[in-house]
Parts: C-alpha cells; structure tokens; sequence
C-alpha cells in the first residue's frame, strides 16, 4: 500500500526556515517563522505558565485520563475570555465548549461538525487567509470558496467588496472570520464593519465561523474580541475556534478549545455531545498539560493579572515596532507606501512584493519572509529595524 502513495511537496514556509538555517550570514533576519520573538529573539515561556507548571507538579498524583470534555473549568475561562463575563448568550445558557487539541484541532472539530450536520456544504474563506485553514476545512471533506477581504500590493482591506460578496452567498453558507490579527495580512474588520457583517449575516442567513487565534496581542484582550462577541449577541449561531498557542505561549502543548454559540441551550447540549464522539473518535481523550496550566492561571488571580501583564508588554513590543519600522521606511523612501504596517494589527504584515522581490530580499539582504512576502513583525529585534527598512527599500525602488 505505501509504494502507491505520492510524496507531498515539501511546505513552502518550512523551506525558508531551512534556507535561513543554512545562510552563513551574521546579518540574516528571520521574519518568516510564525511565532511570537522577544528582543532577545526567543519564544519565551510566560512567567505565569512557569509559576503554574510548578504548582500543578507539585499537585499531581495521577495521569489518568481527563474526562471526555477535557478541563472544565478551563472551558469556562475560555468562554468568558472570548466573550466577557456577562455577555448575554451566556446568561441563555447557549454556549458550549469543548477543550481541543490547539486552534487547528478546533478548526478541524468545527469543520467535521458541520460536514456530519449536513447543512453547511461550503465554507467561504478570506482571500488571503492562513495557510492551513483550506487544507483543514477540505480535509474534513467541506468545498471552500474565497470572498475578497484584502489589497495585497495597495495594503488595504477590501470591506466593501467583503460586505458585497457575502450578501451574494446562499443562506447556511458558512463564513470563516478572523476575529483579530487576522494571519496574514494584519488587516482587521473596523468596529463599523463588524457592525455591518452582523447585520448582514443575520439578515442573510450566513453562519459565521471565527477564528480567535491571536487574543490580546492586537488592540487587547477586550477589544480583539469585540467583533466575535457583536455577532454572539446579534446572530442565533456562531461557531468558534480558539487557541492559547500565542497568547499563553503554550505552542507545544497543544491548547486551545471549540466554542459553540447555539439558538438555544437544548442545541448547545446536543452540538456538545456531537463533538465529544467526534473528539472520541479522533483521538479518544484530550491532552492534559497545557488546559491545566490555564485553568491554574486562571483559578490565581496574582498569576491572572502577571499573565496579562506579559501579554500586554508583548503587544505594546509588537506594535512598537511596527511604529519603527513604518518610520524608517518612511525615512527611505519618502511617502507612505507601507504605513499600513503602523496601522495593522497582531504579528503579520504582507510587504506585497513579488516573488523576485522576496528572493532579492533572501539573496542580497539576508531577510527572510514568507514567500508570499508576510512578515513576522515580532522575528524583529528593535537594533535590526535600519537594516530591514534599507534592504525591504532596496528591493521596493525598482
Ligand atoms: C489564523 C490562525 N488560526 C489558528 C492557528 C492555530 O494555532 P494552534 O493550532 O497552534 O493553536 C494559527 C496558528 O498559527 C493561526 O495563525
């Protein structure tokens, strides 16, 4: 059976980061990685996850399996971080959730959700979105179709053919939305546009599909999910995806969770029995660590406000050196061709330079992008900020 199977290419992104591991440069810049930096160029552990995992070492006497929901009480800390603790579909009682294995098990989980429910058939995506959210939602055997969302090469979201394009879907068509930071270009929804997707989902019959991958490091915790909790007041479903890679800096330990806004409770109840089989069937009982270690940040309120803290001198990093970098490629080519930089929100930036550009940027300069020209704005250390804005410059004028 194996000899029949063919070989998959290998992946775009993780070839960059072989190339940079093999540039002998002492200057090369690694932007392409699609993980939180500090200025000291590491992916650090939260102190307040440190001070967790020391607790619940000290705690634990048993390994035994998890029960089929996974953590409890980290489910209901997720639910009222996305959604506030006194937000209304709460008070129903209509929302459920269910830990999952990271953001992507949640999209995954949602997707073959919707496939065994037989209603939604499609799936419109953002053009462009992540990576991995066509390979998920095909994989769970749901069609996709893109909706504008944003101008690659003019920097600009594209709302109003955003809002056109959906009001042309058929009713039960499902829309995947980044709820903040949207992966890759940076670009959110306003308020005012969120305000208008509600009413146009609603009044149209569309199911919105958030994903909330990157709470607290765009705008703040509040105002990231600001959108998502407009439409779970506003609309009878919603279904969303959530992760704790990037704001609790637990990549590796798989955490995140599926959170279902549902008509009313008896739906929830069902949606949740519904994913728990899917759960059982994929991968039979969820991990512990990384949901334990939230619930235990969660249950202290001194290691709740260190852990907010950390997440806030992430996010005022990150959008310091967006305010540099815009500055100093103001500073090299005079205008503002790339201000949007300054304006967006959470890690990524699209350069929208053509893949000559992008290859120029790697061999002359030893700047390393995504080859659809995203950047990592947090693979930045301030000291590199010149050198970036000269090279990106370079590379820009001709
Ligand atoms: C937009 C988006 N959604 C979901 C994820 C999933 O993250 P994880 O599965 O690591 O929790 C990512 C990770 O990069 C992402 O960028």
């Amino acid at each position: 059976m194996l000899q029949t199977l063919k070989p998959v290419p290998p992946d775009a992104l993780l070839a960059v980061t072989e190339a940079f591991r093999a540039d002998p440069s002492r200057d090369k810049v690694d932007l392409g990685v699609g993980v939180y930096r500090d200025a000291t160029g590491i992916t650090p552990v939260p102190r307040a996850v440190r001070a967790a995992e020391q607790k619940l070492l000290a705690r634990q006497t048993s390994k035994a399996y998890v029960g089929q929901g996974g953590n409890r009480p980290f489910a209901t800390f997720m639910e009222k971080l996305a959604l506030g603790s006194n937000h209304p579909a709460l008070r129903d009682g209509r929302v459920t959730t269910l830990q999952s294995v990271g953001g992507t098990g949640a999209l995954r989980l949602v997707a073959e959700l919707m496939r065994l429910s037989g209603y939604a058939r499609e799936v419109r995506v953002s053009n462009p979105t992540w990576a991995n959210h066509i390979p998920v939602l095909q994989g769970a055997g749901l069609a996709t179709a893109a909706y504008p969302y944003y101008d690659i090469a003019g920097g600009q979201l594209l709302a109003d053919r955003m809002l056109e394009a959906l009001d042309a879907c058929e009713p039960g068509t499902v829309v995947l939305l980044h709820g903040s930071c949207h992966n890759p270009t940076g670009a959110d929804p306003h308020p005012g546009h969120w305000t208008e997707l509600a009413e146009l989902m609603d009044r149209r019959g569309l199911i919105p599909f958030v994903d909330l991958a990157y709470q607290g490091l765009g705008r703040g915790l509040d105002a990231d999910a600001a959108g998502l909790r407009l439409l779970c007041e506003r609309l009878p479903e919603v279904l969303v995806a959530l992760s704790c890679s990037k704001n609790f800096g637990l990549y590796r330990e798989r955490v995140g969770a599926v959170m279902c806004v549902a008509e009313h409770a008896a739906a929830a109840t069902t949606a949740m029995s519904q994913l728990q089989a899917l759960a059982r069937r994929n991968y039979s009982m969820p991990p512990d660590h990384g949901a334990a270690i939230v619930a235990e940040i969660a249950s202290d309120q001194a290691l709740l406000g260190d852990w907010q803290q950390e997440l806030d001198d992430m996010r005022d990093r990150v959008n310091g050196l967006r305010r540099s970098l815009s500055t100093a490629l103001r500073g090299e080519l005079g205008g503002g061709r790339f201000d949007f930089i300054e304006q967006q929100a959470g890690m990524f930036s699209m350069l929208g330079l053509p893949p000559a550009a992008v290859e120029r940027l790697r061999s002359e300069h030893h700047v390393y992008t995504a080859p659809d020209s995203r950047l990592n704005i947090a693979g930045l250390s301030g000291k590199e900020i010149a050198a970036v804005a000269a090279a990106i410059a370079a590379v820009s004028r001709d």
